[in-house]
């Protein structure tokens, strides 16, 4: 049976008009920038949906900057979002996984805001479908004056918005521009996405671990003991094992059931695989603002200063009673030496 029509239903862009109206010195510009995003995220949404239909599986015949196969639906992704961006008229720098280099917007396009992001994460789960994601996180400085292309990168401290989409088996949109986390979830019937997560926050602790154990060679020993802990009912009740490999899919679930989402460093990645710009700091703003924790081991990410657009780093990241206790498995194995 078909559910009732809501007439007073709040969607993201209402949710975000009224949030600017709350501001006294909002210019509407981040909310400008934000609809930009919307579009594109339904834009990608729409071609997940039918990419078998339309022959956008598969690969686009070249590698980007991290020596990975470029995917077809990846390019189209990428393109979106610097096209809607650079159109937005409120950004002036734009940093892709997809490129090598910072992107610069034209001077009479350009807008205060510096955008990072990673447009289809999760490549690996393309073509079986498995649910993907996009993410992104909004810098400025804190004079509020242009940035420039010779400046030293934003850090975390600069992030004034954040989010990610999952194309899952629905799409969601889950948002943070400082006052806690919402998600919203498109209805394709008439294509607008919905407020359906007011003020999202993640249990304090949880029982769900999250990490690639085909790696468990190369961990180092105190990985290997929180993982051995986790499995060993003599340490507790178990937790359950979930690692979906596409870092969008991972997280939500983590802030929505609560538990520990973890790619470490390894022998083959000693910095760990992640990108600090556009796929942990935007999650460790949202994870912050949803009540939990993110930290490459030794500092939180969002103190971390980034010196490359693709520097990488560990994560630990989820409820905060987990990522204390993985905290202080690393702190005395580090004390031992
Ligand atoms: P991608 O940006 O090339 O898609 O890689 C990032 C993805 C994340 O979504 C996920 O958490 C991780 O890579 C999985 O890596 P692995 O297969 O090594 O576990
Ligand atoms: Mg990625």
């Amino acid at each position: 049976m078909d559910a009732p029509m809501n007439s007073n239903s709040i969607s993201l862009t209402r949710f975000f008009l009224a949030e600017q109206k709350k501001a006294p010195k909002a210019t509407g510009e981040l909310t400008q920038l934000l609809a930009s995003i919307q579009t594109a995220v339904k834009t990608i949404s729409s071609a997940v949906r039918r990419a078998g239909i339309i022959q956008l599986f598969g690969t686009a015949g070249n590698t980007n900057v991290q020596g990975e196969e470029v995917k077809k639906l990846d390019v189209l992704a990428n393109e979106l979002f610097i096209n809607l961006l650079k159109s937005s008229y409120t950004v002036a720098i734009l940093i892709s996984e997809e490129n090598e280099t910072v992107i610069e917007v034209e001077t009479e396009q350009q807008g205060k805001y510096v955008v990072a992001f990673d447009p289809l994460d999760g490549s690996s789960n393309i073509d079986c479908l498995v649910s993907i994601g996009s993410i992104f996180a909004i810098f400025k400085k804190s004079d509020n004056s242009i940035p420039k292309i010779n400046e030293p990168l934003l850090s975390g401290h600069n992030v004034v918005a954040a989010g990610y989409a999952l194309y899952g088996s629905a799409t969601m949109m889950v948002l943070s521009t400082g006052n806690g986390v919402h998600g919203f979830m498109l209805d394709p019937t008439i294509g607008e996405f919905i407020l359906t997560d007011y003020n999202m926050k993640i249990p304090s602790k949880g029982n769900i671990y999250s990490i690639n154990e085909g790696y468990t060679h190369q961990w180092d020993g105190a990985i290997l003991e929180y993982v051995q802990n986790k499995k060993d009912p003599s340490k507790g009740k178990p937790y359950n094992a979930r690692y979906v490999g596409s870092m969008v899919a991972d997280v939500h679930r983590t802030i929505k059931y609560g538990g520990i989402f973890v790619y470490p460093a390894t022998t083959s990645s000693p910095r760990g695989k992640l990108r600090l710009l556009y796929e942990c700091i935007p999650m460790a703003y949202i994870v912050s603002q949803a009540g939990g924790s993110a930290s490459n081991g030794k500092i939180p990410i969002l103190d971390i200063q980034p010196s490359n657009i693709h520097e990488r780093s560990p994560i630990f990241l989820g409820s905060t009673d987990d990522v204390n206790e993985i905290l202080d498995i690393i702190k005395k194995h580090e004390k031992k030496g």
